[in-house]
């Protein structure tokens, strides 16, 4: 995608030195745009673990050159190796593409295949899938839009599936560019998406790169907009679905997806097939959800008015707080899934219908 008119991916090799993987430092954005180099398995830990990079196919792919890293810090001793892989997938318990991304290399490197080619293959594959996802969207965002023609498609999106959760694309903002670019008017409702706020900081500001028309609003918005009919569509991504069509994604989107049933508003999550948890069946019990550290609630980050970034305590000094980051929705309240395969119900014969061979 665009970033001031200049192409970009969030992750590629350095064009001079192939000991160096480079990213868009995430932490920084919207204030700044910072481009970080990664040079070992411990950078590439941190940068996950810290969210330099966040998002599920953006973990994915990191984690795949962070086993470029492992592989030359393991010499060539396979316990090594798969001990530096447990350890990148430690990092981050809730987003699968982590471990698949890492099984995925040490299955690869067992059978000769370079940690390098491997890399690059998982993140094309990811902007290939985000690519699909956005193609096979469309339709339902056309749909909508011949029913309201001249008024724009209001969409909902929570936390950021976007670009900079992927390699490009993203995955729940993969229909809304496609929609975009093809001339259909659309606006974007951005949830802010509070602790971190990858509504406010990340979704806004790649929307707004991309000159897509949107709206952020405070997370507990959305249901009053849904009652009031200003919301057609709600999309968003997601950290890890079950074969079962149990979606985990970032906190707060289990409220949104009662409030779209209740108000009859389609809720769509958008995902490549590398998020499935083909494993677990009931999401709700089983998902592990990650908890972060009480300063993420505690503390909020902004810009002042002199464009200096500043950490402000918005909570009384002795009071504690808690930090969970992601929610399942059951799949019951999901609408559909909507993969690089095509959209399909979220369920387990639905999901068996597009991907067969894994079920
Ligand atoms: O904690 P993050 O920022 O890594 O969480 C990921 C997310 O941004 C969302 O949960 C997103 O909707 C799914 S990732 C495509």
């Amino acid at each position: 995608m665009l970033v001031d008119g200049k192409p970009y991916r969030t992750i590629w090799p350095h064009p001079e030195d192939d000991g160096i993987v480079q990213i868009i430092d995430q932490r920084k954005l919207p204030f700044a745009f910072v481009i970080e180099d990664l040079t070992s398995v411990s950078d590439v830990a941190t940068a996950i673990r810290d969210m330099h990079v966040r998002g599920a196919g953006l973990i994915g792919a990191t984690a795949g050159w962070g086993m470029v890293f492992a592989e030359k810090e393991a010499g060539g001793d396979a316990d090594r190796l798969r001990e530096l892989g447990d350890e990148l997938i430690a990092t981050r318990p809730t987003a699968i593409n982590l471990r698949w991304a890492v099984e995925r290399q040490l299955a690869a490197i067992e059978k000769g295949i370079p940690a390098r080619e491997t890399a690059m293959t998982i993140a094309d594959e990811d902007a290939e899938a985000c690519r699909q996802i956005g193609l096979h969207g469309l339709p339902l965002i056309e749909g909508i839009a011949a029913t309201k023609p001249g008024k724009p498609v209001n969409i909902l999106t929570h936390c950021n599936a976007g670009w900079l959760a992927f390699v490009d694309h993203g995955s729940a903002t993969a229909p809304i560019y496609a929609a975009h670019d093809a001339g259909i008017p659309v606006h974007v409702w951005v949830d802010e998406t509070r602790p971190r706020n990858q509504g406010a900081r990340l979704t806004a500001w790649e929307l707004g790169q991309h000159g897509v028309p949107h709206t952020v609003i405070a997370d507990n918005v959305g249901g009053h907009l849904m009652q009031h009919g200003q919301v057609d569509l709600v999309i968003t991504g997601t950290d890890r679905t079950t074969h079962t069509g149990d979606v985990a994604n970032k906190i707060g989107t289990y409220l949104k997806a009662l409030a779209a049933n209740d108000n009859g508003v389609p809720f769509y999550v958008a995902l490549p097939s590398s998020t499935f948890d083909w494993e677990t069946k009931d999401g709700v019990r089983d998902i592990p959800i990650e908890q972060r550290g009480g300063e993420e609630v505690r503390e909020m980050e902004g810009v002042d008015e002199e464009g200096r970034v500043a950490t402000v305590r918005i909570l009384p000094e002795q009071s504690d707080a808690a930090n969970f980051a992601f929610d399942v929705t059951p799949a019951r309240l999901v609408t559909g899934l909507i993969t690089e395969r095509g959209v399909c119900d979220a369920s387990e014969e639905g999901v068996k219908g597009l991907f067969p061979e894994r079920l």
